[in-house]
């Protein structure tokens, strides 16, 4: 496993990362994993190399933090925790959002249930209109200060958020971002406009949810084909809503043509960006998490990128 600076903090994550929103069965994930299966694969993740963890406190209403501080007892040390805040988590006013009061009850409840007394990475889940920036930054640097967090980042913030927070922390002298958590993949590429240029020139480091579409991008959905027995699309009414099988296809060629596969073309191809640190995937099988671990191996050429980009019909107008 190789490891990459986190943006400009000197917290090295892997490469490849495990998500975990995948852990805690709950009325509306009856199929989600349960606390032994999800030690499995944190084992599993452990094993090849993989220090990154992510998890946010409403994955299954706090299970997934719980099943991540079970599976790591006596363990701590070998990861990098990631959690995240925001959603809602209990009744009332203060039971979600970005207030000094929501997160300081949260990082005490995200802390208990991963068994630890501080988190590696604390990110924003998402954006809370109803809270200032400015509150939500000052809450977070008290709690780096008190050793609670090391690190903050965000999640799903557009380009122009993210630079209000990183000019917030810098004229009021706060700890400032280090990384943020959007959806991309070689079939989700938004970021690109303004998301990615914006932590290029500021060394913010991506963390890419989504690498493989829902498993899209795993090789295993075929074109006029019922999903695969247990796979995360079987459980769906309409599994290929919004699957572009000319496209898969093609980057599905290109990596075989490579002597590849399509899986190791959607981790090679995000962490052929200079601001991905580190591509999480959930993962629901041992073997998962070898073939994903084993995807950085290919590192793309000049040349590579270019039939890729054309694949994608870049620099194509409409
Ligand atoms: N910040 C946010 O708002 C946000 C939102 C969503 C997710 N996330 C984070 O991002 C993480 C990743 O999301 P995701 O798990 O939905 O990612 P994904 O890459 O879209 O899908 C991962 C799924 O693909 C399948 N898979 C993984 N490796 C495979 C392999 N080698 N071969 C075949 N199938 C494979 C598994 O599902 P099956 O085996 O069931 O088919 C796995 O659960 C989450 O766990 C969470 O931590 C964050």
């Amino acid at each position: 496993m190789k490891y990459r600076n986190l943006g400009n903090s000197g917290l090295k994550v892997s490469e490849i990362g495990l998500g975990t929103n995948n852990f805690g069965t709950n009325a509306k994930f009856p199929f989600h994993m349960r606390a032994a299966e999800a030690a499995t694969i944190i084992d599993a993740a452990l094993d090849v190399g993989i220090n990154m963890i992510d998890t946010a406190n409403v994955y299954g209403t706090g299970k997934s933090e719980e099943y991540v501080g079970k599976a790591l007892r006596g363990k701590r040390d070998k990861a990098i925790i990631a959690t995240k805040v925001r959603g809602p988590m209990r009744d009332g006013p203060h039971g979600e959002g970005l207030s000094r009061k929501s997160i300081f009850h949260e990082i005490e409840a995200s802390l208990k249930r991963l068994q630890t007394d501080y988190v590696d990475l604390y990110q924003l889940h998402w954006v809370d209109k109803e809270t200032s920036i400015e509150e939500t930054l000052r809450a977070l640097d008290d709690l780096v200060k008190q050793g609670k967090v090391r690190y903050i980042g965000c999640s799903n913030y557009e380009a122009w958020r993210l630079c209000e927070t990183v000019w917030t922390s810098k004229s009021l002298n706060l700890t400032s971002i280090v990384s943020t958590q959007p959806a991309y993949s070689l079939l989700d590429r938004d970021i690109e406009a303004e998301v990615m240029p914006f932590c290029e020139e500021y060394n913010i480091g991506i963390i890419p949810y989504y690498p493989l579409a829902n498993g899209l991008l795993t090789g295993k959905y075929k074109r006029n084909q019922p999903p695969p027995k247990g796979s995360r699309l079987e459980a769906k009414s309409d599994p290929y809503e919004n699957a572009n099988f000319d496209v898969i296809e093609s980057l599905e060629g290109f990596a075989v043509n490579s002597g590849h596969t399509i899986l190791e073309l959607a981790f090679a191809w995000l962490l052929s960006k200079v601001t991905v640190s580190s591509v999480i995937a959930g993962a629901t099988k041992v073997e998962q998490i070898q073939s994903n671990a084993a995807a950085t191996d290919w590192v793309l050429t000049t040349s590579e990128l270019s039939e890729i980009s054309e694949l994608l019909g870049d620099g194509v107008s409409e």
